[in-house]
């Protein structure tokens, strides 16, 4: 059996859907990413259409398995939820759609969670033992947990109820520059009610952050009081396809 060391990740974001090649060793992409727009209507064919088109575009990449994120639920390749996407996602086999898209079997999973599973094999979460809580902090509030490296998938945490309030309106990366507020801001009132919230209920040993504004961390992270330690995601934006791929890659094994 040749060794399936390349796979294919594509993550579905709101403004754009990326595919890279992934070298499932290292982590690292074997060839430039693809990014193409998020159609304007984004339903699940106007996605799967431009799904094939990445797939397509890397034929040699498939080996290891493709894999692909989704910014919701998915349970068993069904979509569950779809809180900022359109609904029509909600109810469908997502699996068997982009399946036929690609010509080939997929592996579909949350966003979150495929941004946890890369950072727990090759990031700010490798090694770590206890119980890792990954948030990644953009248009909403994705959560993973991961338990001495091993993924309990689908957590929503960024939709628990804090003080009235669905978690993610008040303390994702876009309510930030909703309400106008600076880093610091963001950080001691939204960030450290959340993350407060978040530790007294889970006792994670760790928290990783990530999403697009782990970039900045030295922003706000100075300014959150937890008892967790927490540090930003090592990845950055690769997290989501590397995650795809290797999630894909271990179910064919
Ligand atoms: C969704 C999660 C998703 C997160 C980040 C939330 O609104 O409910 O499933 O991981 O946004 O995209």
């Amino acid at each position: 059996m040749s060794h399936p060391d390349t796979g294919l990740g594509i993550d579905i974001g709101g403004s754009g859907i990326k595919g890279a090649p992934v070298d499932l060793e290292t982590g690292e992409f074997t060839a430039d990413r693809l990014r193409l727009p998020t159609p304007e209507h984004s339903g699940p064919a106007e996605v799967a259409f431009v799904i094939g088109e990445i797939v397509a575009h890397f034929p040699e990449a498939l080996e290891g398995g493709l894999g692909i994120t989704f910014p919701g639920v998915v349970q068993q390749g069904v979509v569950r939820t779809a809180a900022n996407v359109d609904k029509a996602w909600i109810g469908t086999d997502a699996q068997a759609l982009f399946s036929e898209a690609a010509g080939r079997p997929v592996r579909i999973l949350n966003d979150a969670d495929a941004a946890a599973v890369a950072e727990a094999r090759f990031g700010a979460a490798k090694g770590v033992s206890g119980v890792v809580l990954l948030t990644t902090l953009g248009t909403g509030i994705g959560t993973a947990l991961v338990v001495d490296g091993r993924l309990v998938p689908n957590t929503e945490f960024g939709h628990l109820q804090i003080d009235g309030h669905d978690a993610e309106s008040q303390a994702s990366s876009a309510a930030r520059q909703r309400d106008d507020l600076s880093y610091e801001e963001w950080a001691r009132s939204r960030l450290n009610r959340y993350y407060q919230v978040v530790e007294e209920l889970l006792w994670p040993d760790l928290i990783v952050v990530g999403g697009g504004v782990s970039r900045k961390s030295e922003r706000f992270l100075p300014h959150l009081d937890l008892r967790t330690p927490i540090v930003p995601a090592a990845l950055l934006n690769t997290a989501g396809i590397v995650g795809a791929a290797l999630s894909a890659a271990e179910l064919k094994h």
